[in-house]
């Protein structure tokens, strides 16, 4: 029954993305049912270089909102829709407009880098945007010298600072997922697979980052499976990307990093896991939730993000 189910969803969701010319962009992190429907997957870059070059006149995020908006910022001229409203992000949640005004009044003269998880708000208050595929890249195009206000994620502004040596004040910003990998179990796990490699998002602590054995963006940590001549691999970070992992080496064992609560399952983002065919399916069907925008608002948040997407227009992110 349930099956029969899924059937029809899938077979209706193909049918209406080709009778509306619509296309569904998924992340990495959406359930596998999900990316198996999707035109395109990827992680946050390539979603956004995605959006902003495509034919489609609707697109179908299966992410959280602030990829959406953000899609909806680099195609306004297209209907954007998400099937659930109610995906957030800790990051983006953790940085309301007023107290970054106040950060940045409180810190003048430093230019304002936004990890692409955070509102359209604060998108608008930045100077330019980045993402964990090429933060690294953003930061160094920045002329030498200049001063550095980064946000929200303190883990991934800790990364980028170590990696380019550059004057960056953090933002006190963290993910619920990635802050918790518990490092006892993780070298655990390493000691019991003897020749496995500890592969890490840059969002996690840095007591994780320590052991690594690679640190990347979620295309990142894909890639480096790809083309990496081991066979097993202890991976920190959401556990939907071990999907696409499997597609491409079924041979290769991946091991979710497990959580230090054990109780809990925090290796899943709940935010993304909000997400359901179902819900795509009413979506497509209704053309409903759409995400709009308010004119001058998405003006001001486009400028960051063209200017992330110019420096990073030749960076290879889909593997
Ligand atoms: P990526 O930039 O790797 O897609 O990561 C986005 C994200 O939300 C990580 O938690
Ligand atoms: Fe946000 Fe963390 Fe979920 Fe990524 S995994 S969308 S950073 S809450």
């Amino acid at each position: 029954m349930e099956e029969e189910k899924t059937r029809d969803y899938v077979s209706e969701i193909k049918r209406m993305k080709t009778a509306k010319n619509a296309i569904i962009l998924a992340h990495y992190y959406q359930t596998e049912d999900i990316q198996d429907i999707a035109d395109f997957v990827g992680d946050s870059l390539a979603l956004s270089q995605k959006a902003a070059s495509n034919d489609a006149e609707i697109i179908l995020f299966a992410g959280v909102k602030f990829m959406a908006e953000t899609a909806k910022i680099l195609a306004p001229e297209k209907k954007v829709l998400i099937p659930d409203l109610n995906t957030g992000c800790s990051l983006a949640d953790s940085c309301k407009p007023e107290d970054f005004k106040r950060f940045i009044r409180e810190n003048p003269g430093r230019t304002v880098v936004s990890y692409v998880n955070t509102t359209v708000e604060i998108k608008a208050l930045s100077d330019i945007i980045c993402t964990s595929s090429n933060a690294v890249q953003i930061v160094n195009s920045l002329p030498e010298g200049e001063k550095i206000l980064f946000a929200p994620d303190r883990n991934l502004g800790n990364y980028v600072m170590k990696k380019t040596g550059r004057d960056i004040k953090v933002w006190n910003g963290t993910c619920h997922v990635h802050e918790e990998f518990s490092l006892e179990a993780i070298l655990k796990l390493k000691e019991e697979n003897p020749g496995s490699k500890i592969i890490v998002h840059p969002e996690c602590e840095l007591p994780v980052r320590m052991v690594a054995d690679f640190i990347g963006s979620t295309a990142g940590l894909l890639q480096f499976t790809k083309q990496d001549s081991g066979s097993c691999y202890i991976i920190a970070t959401e556990a939907g990307i071990i999907h696409q992992m499997k597609k491409e080496n079924p041979d290769k064992k991946y091991i979710p990093a497990p959580p230090k609560d054990s109780t809990c399952g925090c290796s899943e983002c709940n935010f993304m896991k909000l997400i359901t065919l179902e819900k795509i399916y009413k979506c497509l069907k209704s053309e409903k939730p759409e995400i709009l925008i308010e004119r001058k608002l998405l003006a001001d948040a486009q400028k960051p993000i063209k200017r992330m997407m110019e420096i990073s227009k030749n960076l290879v992110v889909n593997p």
